[in-house]
């Protein structure tokens, strides 16, 4: 089988992988089941053992676990001390963060297979960018999946690209990716620093 993630899954990684060097700094703003922190890793930390850290935020305890578990079963021990797994919102990243990052990634919702109702929502969502765009090194990217299926996901998804059309385009480059013939796809944004 060719293609095993969904495609809005596999656009951003291929993105992600396009774009990082080994030893870059990334932050996951949701950390959820640590699938995505896992997929950093093998690129900024492993197998070379690199100097690539990995800063996480999670509001819920659940999914601090869960990540801490797929990353122990499937990283080497000596990477651990290069990802930080916060039990915090990503409310205002620059609270936690004092280092630069040059990717940030928002896989925006709630976690699969738990509480719907404990899900990301419009105005945490854009203040959380809006800290995000402070911490990004030079050249650096901001990479969120949104997910118009359900109620809090629709109304997040409005304000985030009402909030992106006006971002300056001297800046940024601000790209936005949907599937056209499948009704409440997922959106893919890729914002990249000039
Ligand atoms: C779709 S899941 C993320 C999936 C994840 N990246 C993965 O690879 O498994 C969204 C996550 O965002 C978390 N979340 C919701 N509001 C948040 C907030 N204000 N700050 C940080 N995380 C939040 C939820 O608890 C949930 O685990």
């Amino acid at each position: 089988m060719k293609r095993q993630k969904p495609p809005h899954l596999d656009l951003s990684k291929n993105y992600w992988k396009n774009f990082l060097d080994k030893s870059d700094i990334a932050i996951d703003a949701t950390l959820g089941n640590g699938f995505d922190t896992l997929y950093l890793a093998k690129i900024l930390i492993e197998p070379a053992n690199t100097k690539g850290k990995i800063i996480c935020f999670d509001i819920q305890k659940k999914a601090i676990e869960s990540s801490k578990l797929l990353l122990k079963e499937n990283l080497k021990k000596e990477s651990f001390k290069n990802i930080s797994l916060l039990n915090k919102s990503h409310e205002d990243l620059t609270k936690h963060v004092t280092i630069k990052a040059n990717l940030i990634v928002y896989n925006l919702g709630y976690l699969p297979g738990s509480d719907k109702k404990i899900t990301t929502k419009s105005k945490t969502t854009i203040s959380s960018i809006e800290s995000a765009f402070k911490l990004l090194a030079k050249k650096g990217a901001i990479s969120i999946i949104s997910y118009p299926g359900h109620f809090e996901g629709e109304k997040e998804e409005i304000a985030l690209i009402e909030y992106l059309k006006k971002i300056d385009k001297k800046e940024y480059n601000v790209l936005h990716f949907r599937w056209l013939n499948k009704e409440k796809a997922p959106s893919f944004f890729w914002i990249e620093k000039k």
